[in-house]
């Protein structure tokens, strides 16, 4: 049976450029985007996968220009407008991860809409990372933390297992795919990418189509992983 990630995560790069080769306003690169995330989280679904992370609006992307800023903040009403339906056809429970109550009320709205309406399925979450940064995720996590041990609700004990849950995404991640080139994790999962295997590949995200995934998957299940220790390979 193919071993498949349980938790994967991807950032979706290269919609930009991706629009700039092709002589398109940038916000085109994310409408093409958008509609990848349909392709992409159905593919994931069908596989098998129990919960894909999709790095959608950074912290850091409210320094762009106030057209893109505007045209991201509308992108996931327009999505689920396109697609709950299919997300609904497919079991497939929509969550976030960040902090939404930066958005404008309606962005807010919109996707607290698709979360309760999916709310109840049983497929693969798929959890949109928003207005999110990893080391603002570990700095509420600890300011959450110190305060149940300042009120008395908690001892200074903490574990590494514990810790977790006080952050927006609780799981460790099995794979991280990046697409467009570039080899970094730009303030990503910082906590849960610790023994994650990670792709990098050159393919714009508005190119990553199933087929591209699928290939991501393979290279997967040939990867040995270790965690630090030795296996029955070594
Ligand atoms: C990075 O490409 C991409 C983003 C900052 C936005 C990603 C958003 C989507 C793909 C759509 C989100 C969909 C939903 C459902 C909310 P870039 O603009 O940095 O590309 P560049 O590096 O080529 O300039």
């Amino acid at each position: 049976m193919a071993k498949i990630p349980q938790t994967m995560a991807i950032i979706m790069d290269g919609n930009g450029r991706w629009a700039k080769a092709r002589n398109l306003p940038r916000t085109m690169g994310h409408k093409k985007g958008a509609d990848r995330v349909r392709d992409v989280a159905l593919e994931a679904n069908r596989k098998g996968v129990q919960k894909l992370i999709l790095y959608a609006f950074s912290t850091e992307n409210w320094k762009r220009p106030e057209d893109e800023v505007s045209y991201l903040c509308k992108l996931p009403g327009m999505f689920f407008n396109k697609f709950i339906q299919e997300l609904m056809d497919n079991n497939i429970r929509v969550t976030f991860a960040g902090e939404l109550e930066k958005f404008p009320e309606s962005t807010q709205e919109v996707i607290m809409k698709a979360i309760n309406q999916t709310s109840t399925n049983t497929g693969m979450e798929l959890c949109l990372a928003i207005n999110y940064g990893g080391q603002r995720e570990i700095q509420l996590g600890i300011q959450k933390y110190a305060a149940q041990v300042a009120a008395g609700l908690r001892k200074n004990d903490l574990s590494i297992d514990e810790f977790s849950r006080y952050l927006f995404v609780p799981e460790s991640i099995d794979l991280m795919i990046r697409t467009s080139g570039e080899t970094r994790i730009s303030n990503f999962l910082l906590w849960q990418l610790a023994y994650a295997e990670m792709i990098f590949t050159p393919t714009a995200w508005p190119d990553f189509d199933e087929a591209a995934l699928d290939e991501c998957l393979q290279e997967y299940e040939h990867r040995h992983r270790r965690y630090g220790g030795l296996d029955d390979e070594d």
